[in-house]
């Protein structure tokens, strides 16, 4: 794991040199669920904290900062980009399993240097962490792969607004919900803002809709992950 940070480092500090690809197990490729648009973390493959998940931590990015309306969503396509599946991903954006980052339209787009080309267009690049992670799952062999990250029991008790609600809305929201213009009027970019539609039953409501359901057109929350907000709220949404 270190040598593949490591490589991702050296090669994000020097973007235009090729970097090679680990040559990570590729057996754990999965289909989209049917029915489940993103699909969700079902299976029963626990997480290895030294993979990267397609499905549980990268797709979950490109949704919330690159599908908004007007974007790379299935209607729009955006330059004929589409970002919220798998599918999309693959057959719209040109060497994108491609480790060489000079070569990557991806990481080409999030890493360029000039305002008016980089993405997410018209708001702040990506974090490092979150590009880090992208260049990662490229590394490890590009895989529509997904983890449960809930094997075993769903522990509700002291959900904290820190280590659990923050973390969910920030990789999960912000993109749609955040900046000048957050989409249906909903800021969800401090504690304060996610307090009120926490406490207005929105927020909720919203996560668990039939149709229609937030994060917007991404996958459904999982039940473990649904039932330690609702623990948080009913808690009173302490900030933790
Ligand atoms: C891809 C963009 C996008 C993402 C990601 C997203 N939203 Fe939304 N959200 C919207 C849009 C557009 C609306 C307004 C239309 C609607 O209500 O469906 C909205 C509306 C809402 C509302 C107001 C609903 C109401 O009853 O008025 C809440 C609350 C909300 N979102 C919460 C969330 C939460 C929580 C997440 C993360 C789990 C999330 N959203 C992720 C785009 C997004």
């Amino acid at each position: 794991m270190i040598t593949v940070l490591v490589l991702v480092l050296s090669a994000l500090a020097c973007k235009h040199d090729p970097i090679l690809n680990g040559g990570i197990d590729p057996t754990d490729t999965l289909p989209d669920p049917p029915g489940n648009p993103g699909g969700n973390p079902v299976t029963g493959v626990p997480c290895d904290p030294d993979s990267v998940y397609f499905q549980n931590q990268i797709l979950p990015i490109l949704i919330s900062n690159c599908t908004e309306s007007g974007c790379h969503n299935a209607v729009d396509k955006e330059d004929g980009v589409v970002l919220s599946s798998y599918a999309g991903l693959m057959s719209t954006v040109e060497h994108v399993t491609d480790p060489n980052w000079g070569e990557n339209k991806l990481m080409r787009a999030l890493l360029d240097d000039d305002p008016d080309d980089r993405m997410p267009y018209g708001k702040a690049p990506l974090s490092q962490e979150q590009i880090n992670l992208i260049g990662t799952w490229i590394q490890q062999g590009a895989k529509n792969n997904s983890c449960n990250e809930n094997q075993g029991a769903c522990e509700t008790a002291g959900v904290k607004y820190s280590a659990f609600v923050q973390p969910l809305v920030q990789a999960r929201c912000q993109g749609c919900h955040s900046g000048s213009a957050p989409q249906g009027g909903v800021n969800l970019s401090t504690y304060a803002g996610v307090k009120t539609y926490a406490q207005n039953g929105k927020l909720y409501a919203a996560v668990t809709r039939s149709v229609n359901w937030m994060p917007n057109g991404g996958a459904r929350l999982d039940d473990c992950t649904l039932d330690k907000l609702k623990a948080w709220i009913d808690a009173g949404a302490p900030e933790n």
